[in-house]
């Protein structure tokens, strides 16, 4: 049987795809770059054995190759290059660059997410790879309002930063490379932590309010009364009505494995968002509940104010970069997804769920780092 070339496995999502994937028995091969401390094998092994010790269980290894796909030809060794083409039928594109915004066209997100999948366009047409599988991003609708399609893409709609941009030229490039089998495009909306555990490995968007609110109640820890600790002094810059599609990264995985363990499923648009939106004062209202402050307020959408004690300041700056992901989200028409995977309904993420994924956070101190497994501890496929 061929294997699928899975990239970004190091990554929230791609772990998730591995244990999903491994555990059905496809055979997965992995890119892979080397970290400052471990080879690209000793990186999977580690991942590997996170798993067997979260499940209980133990678990194939993926055949890894070292690559970067920032580079021509992916990166990979002339052997595993010949590997590749001997063994590999398609390839998961998973890898990307999260950065909002760049400093330079060169930089990243541009570098990985729209120079990295031209390459890997590229490889898979030396390597004769035809089926290509994309993950995207719901949020390539950009500023667009009403009900967004599965086969829309550019309507001429407003992006919200670079990484919108990249991965919407990123999806055009996948549309018109020329692949023989029609290429399967999956369009996640804001992934957060495992919706039975919690755990994750990223900590963006909603987390860094969570973060920079938890860090606050330590520094300031002052309750009052209440056992709690007034902030109202600080103010958020939406009006607590927008709407944010949330999913949970097994729910997005699970999905996934399900189309790709289903040849009939491919060449598709999906995508993969929650039947029911949060609103940012249910967001509010857990970061106060987890963190025990109170007195977050909202001061409105896109309006300017004053800003007035150094912690205000703290929570605005670090704020900055997420501005345009506060906005308003649009309604995600998911017909394709439904119908490919009917026995699997988005976990509805509530206030209580909310909770649980912030204290999970807490919990983790915002930070995963998996075990270090030593180049002689294992063997690598
Ligand atoms: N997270 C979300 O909310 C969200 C929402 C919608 C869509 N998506 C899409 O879902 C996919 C996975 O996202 P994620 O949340 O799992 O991201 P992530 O945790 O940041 O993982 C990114 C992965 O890409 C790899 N990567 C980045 N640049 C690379 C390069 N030049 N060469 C080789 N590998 C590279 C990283 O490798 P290292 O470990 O070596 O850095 C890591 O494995 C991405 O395509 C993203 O655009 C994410």
């Amino acid at each position: 049987m061929e294997y699928q070339l899975l990239t970004g496995a190091t990554g929230l999502l791609g772990r998730y795809l591995v244990r999903d994937l491994v555990m059905e028995d496809v055979p997965l091969a992995v890119l892979v770059r080397r970290s400052r401390r471990q080879t690209p094998c000793e990186r999977i092994e580690s991942l590997i054995r996170t798993w067997e010790e979260k499940l209980g269980t133990t678990l194939n290894r993926p055949h890894v190759v070292e690559g970067d796909i920032s580079q021509p030809g992916l990166g990979l060794s002339s052997d595993d290059t010949a590997w590749v083409k001997e063994n590999c039928g398609a390839m998961i594109h998973n890898a990307a660059s999260l950065q909002f915004i760049s400093t330079s066209k060169e930089s990243e997100p541009w570098r990985s997410n729209v120079q990295g999948t031209k390459y890997a366009i590229d490889f898979c047409h030396e390597t004769n790879i035809e089926q290509f599988h994309h993950v995207s991003t719901s949020y390539t609708c950009g500023l667009r309002r009403g009900r967004i399609l599965e086969s829309e893409l550019d309507v001429g709609q407003e992006l919200g930063n670079d990484y919108e941009r990249s991965k919407v030229q990123a999806e055009q490039m996948v549309r018109s490379a020329g692949f023989s089998k029609t290429p399967t495009i999956f369009r996640p909306a804001i992934i957060v932590g495992d919706s039975r555990t919690g755990w994750t490995t990223t900590f963006h968007n909603f987390y860094v309010i969570l973060q920079i609110a938890d860090t606050l109640n330590r520094q300031r820890g002052e309750p009052d009364v209440t056992g709690r600790t007034n902030v109202s002094d600080i103010q958020l810059n939406v009006d607590g009505t927008e709407r944010k599609n949330f999913v949970p990264v097994d729910w997005v995985s699970a999905v996934m494995s399900h189309i790709l363990t289903h040849p009939d499923l491919y060449g598709e648009t999906y995508h993969l968002t929650p039947r029911c939106p949060i609103t940012t004062r249910q967001l509010r209202d857990s970061v106060e509940s987890v963190t025990k402050i109170y007195g977050l307020n909202f001061y409105g959408a896109g309006e300017v104010k004053e800003v007035k004690s150094e912690f205000e300041e703290l929570f605005r700056e670090h704020m900055r970069v997420y501005d345009s992901y506060w906005r308003d989200d649009p309604v995600f028409d998911s017909t394709n997804t439904r119908r490919a995977a009917p026995h699997l309904p988005c976990p509805h993420i509530d206030l209580s769920m909310l909770n649980h994924l912030s204290r999970a956070a807490i919990d983790m101190k915002f930070r995963w780092n998996d075990p270090v497994v030593k180049q002689n501890d294992h063997v690598c496929v």
